[in-house]
This record gives structure tokens, sequence and C-alpha cells, in this order.
């Protein structure tokens, strides 16, 4: 009996993830976020009006499914009591029905401007982040000096964590960036204020996710950002600071690694990438700028148009493995629809062995080698089962499951719900 499952993008992200949850929500009690912050970006369709959640657990639109921020997540409370509103606004009052754990370390504001100040250097890498102070929320998580939720209840101690942070962080403003300083005192004042406010949602996410285990609900883990951009497996440097994969979730969370059931990994028909980093089947063509425009490529959280490129199957064979997944969903199949021919990265050419390819996961060298597969013009669009398919979109889809080792057991086929094949229901 599947009681718990994660759903993971297996790519660089934005795979579709919050339609597949949408999907799920009906059979669904709880929904719970492991990692990331405010960088993810789900857009969502609720009663005719579109709304964008960044920090929530997309499930959260749904009025029987309780969600959960589990202390693996990095919260910025101006993002979040925004998101809050947006929510409301749309769904009604969420209180009640949103967790949040004591554990979870804080994006303060200093976070935020040295993430951007960095970004915007010529001198220091670029990663192309999201400018939301994730990564730099995390370097102070393993540093062990965050803001935790839990000090914002402990005023003395959240004064001088403050203090001890923009001693050091006041310094690299003025004297790596030539930048402002901030100012303690008002910084203060701001966390008091949102210490009152976020009370009502402030818990204990372990117990609460314990009973629900132990009243055998159906739990959700929700990845947000993607496998390629997990901090230890992914593209490093080019990556998020947390662990998106589906070995992030025991410790983001507070559950054992034996507790999830199944994993449900998200991947398109093809690959997109936004910020910086390699990209081996990037399209800089034509084909390229077809694939952006009809698939509608621009980030939810940034506005930043996305990279586009063919279906990578040698890391995503490599993602499926890593992260055990049991049953994978194609998303975005429809834009494939009227191309002539179809190319799948099957294996790369490189001076390195694929091992070593994939143990350092350093991809700038490597060459693409390409199977091409025909393509179809009878559309794929909407359509809600897998025999009426149109053969060659069959081939296309099996070709994936052979390659990846994996069932396909869901296939998205355009932006609305019902627009969805299910082969195998995965709860
Ligand atoms: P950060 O997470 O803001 O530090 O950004 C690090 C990298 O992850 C950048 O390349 C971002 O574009 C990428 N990234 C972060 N969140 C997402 C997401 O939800 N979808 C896709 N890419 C993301």
């Amino acid at each position: 009996m599947t009681n718990t499952i994660s759903l993971l993008g297996l790519q660089w992200g934005d795979e579709g993830k919050g339609k597949i949850v949408d999907h799920l929500a009906k059979d669904l009690d709880a929904a719970i976020r492991y990692q990331g912050g405010h960088n993810a970006g789900h857009t969502l369709i609720v009663d005719g009006k579109k709304v964008v959640f960044h920090l929530l657990p997309s499930a959260i639109c749904h009025k029987a499914i309780k969600c959960y921020l589990g202390r693996g997540v990095v919260v910025s409370l101006d993002a979040l009591f925004e998101e809050i509103e947006e929510a409301s606004d749309v769904i009604g009052n969420i209180e009640g029905r949103l967790v949040i754990s004591s554990a979870c370390s804080l994006i303060q504001p200093y976070h935020i401007k040295l993430d951007q100040l960095r970004e915007k250097s010529n001198t220091i890498t670029k990663i192309g982040t999201t400018g939301r102070g994730i990564g730099t929320a995390y370097e102070d998580r393993v540093g062990r000096r965050s803001v935790r939720v839990s000090d914002l209840y402990n005023p003395s101690k959240l004064s001088s964590k403050l203090e001890e942070a923009l001693e050091y962080y006041n310094s690299i403003f003025k004297h790596s960036f030539g930048s402002t300083a901030i100012d303690k005192n008002k910084l203060f004042d701001e966390n008091l204020i949102h210490a009152e406010r976020l009370k009502p949602y402030v818990g204990n996410v372990i117990n609460e996710v314990r009973d629900l285990q132990d009243s055998n609900k159906k739990i959700l883990f929700e990845g947000a950002q993607g496998a390629l951009l997990d901090v230890s497996l992914g593209t490093y440097p080019f990556v998020t600071s947390s662990n998106s994969s589906v070995g992030g979730i025991a410790s983001g969370i507070g559950i054992s690694p034996t507790d999830i059931d199944y994993s449900l990994g998200i991947a398109k028909a093809y690959t997109t990438r936004v910020g910086e980093g390699p990209f081996p089947t990037e399209l800089f063509d034509d084909m390229g700028k077809y694939l952006a425009e009809k698939g509608g490529e621009v980030g939810a959280t940034t506005g930043r148009p996305r990279r586009c490129g063919w279906l990578d199957t040698v890391l995503l064979s490599h993602t499926v493995r890593l992260n055990g997944i049991d049953g994978l969903c194609v998303t975005k199949i429809d834009v494939l629809d009227g191309l002539e021919t179809i190319k799948i990265c099957t294996d790369y050419s490189s001076n390195l062995s694929m091992e070593e390819i994939l143990e350092s996961m350093i991809l700038e060298d490597v060459e693409p080698i390409y199977t091409e597969v025909a393509g179809w013009n009878e559309p794929t669009a909407g359509i809600q089962s897998f025999d009426q398919l149109n053969s060659n979109a069959q081939s296309f889809i099996k070709r994936i499951e052979e390659i990846c080792n994996v069932p396909v057991i869901m296939i998205s086929t355009g932006p609305k719900r019902e627009d969805t094949i299910i082969r195998d229901y995965p709860l």
C-alpha cells in the first residue's frame, strides 16, 4: 500500500510538478516541503485565477490537505506573509492548515543583499541564482549560526544572533562591495513583529508527521527545484544550495529514509534550464527558440527565459537511479507535436569515461550523441489515454522507458488537469 509518496523533478527544475501535485491532491491528506525556499515557482489556476506559489507547498490550494514546511526549508518571513495573503485571497484562511517547523532557518535581508551583490560582481562566479538569499541562508545554516524560527521567541538570543550576523555581513558589504550597512535595531524590531504574526503557524513537524503516519494518512513529500540542482549530486557549482533529491527528504523533515513508499519522478519530454551552468543538449538554433516559444518556457519566479534543448537520457537515467524512481511522469509531450524528427541524447562523447563524468558532474566538455526518432503530426495535446496516442508518440515513450529502465506511469498532454494520461496511478 502506498501511503507516502515523494515527487521530484529529475532535470533542472520546472518539469511541471505543480500540475501533478494537483492531480494527486484528491487522495492526499498532507503535503510537506523538505528543502529550498521561495526560489521555487509553481503556477496554478484556482477557480480561474492564476496564483504562483514559491514557498508554500503547491497543495495548499486544496482545502482538505494539511501543509508543512520541514526543517530543511529556509524561510523568508516577508515572502511567507505575502504568499499567505495571496493564498487567502484565492482559497480563504489557511491558518490551521499550515505548520512551519520551529527548526527552520530564516532568510534575513542580509542574505538577500549578499546573494544579489555577489551575482552582480564581476569577480565572483555567477551562478544565475534567483537572488532570494537561498544560498547565503544555507551557508549560515551549515555554519551553525542561522537565526531559526524558535529564536524569534527568545528576544535576547535573537538580539545577540542578529548582532553577530550583522557584524560579519556589514563588514562584507562595506569592504568587499562598498555597500551600505543594515541597521541592527530596525532588523530586530522587524523580526519581533514577524514573530507575533508567525506564531499561529509554528509547530512540531516531526510529531505531527509521525501521527499522520501512524494513522495511515496519505502524505506527499513535495520536492522543489530538480535533481540536477542538488548541491551534492547536481552540476556543482551551478546548483541550488540544498539537497533537492530524494536523499534530502529524511533530514529535511525528520522521518526515516525507509518511510518513503513510492518515488515519483517528473521529467519534461525535452530539457530546460534557468540560470548559468552546463547543459549538453542545449539548442542555440531555431529549434531551441521553437521549444521555448511553444512550451512557454519563462521562469515562474524570476521571469527569465529558460534555455531549451533535447531530452538528455544520460542524465535522466542517472537521476532515475539515484532517486530510486518507481514511476516516471513525462510532461509537455504536446510541445513536440508537429516535429518531423525528435532527438534523444543517449550518450556523450568526451575524454572522460561516463563513470567519471557522472561522478564529477562536470559536463562542460561533453558532446551529446543523439538517437533520432520519428516525430508525429497527429496532435497529442489533450489526449487522456495511451491507446489514443499516435504510434510514434507511443514509441517515444517506450524508448524512454527502455533507456531509463523505469515505467512511464503518467504523461501530461497539456496545461489543464484533465490533459493527462494515467497508465498506473501511484496512490
Ligand atoms: P538559487 O536557488 O536562487 O541559489 O539559484 C541557484 C540555481 O538554481 C540557479 O541556476 C537558479 O536558476 C536555479 N533554481 C533555483 N530554483 C529553481 C526552480 O525552482 N526552478 C528552476 N531553477 C531553479
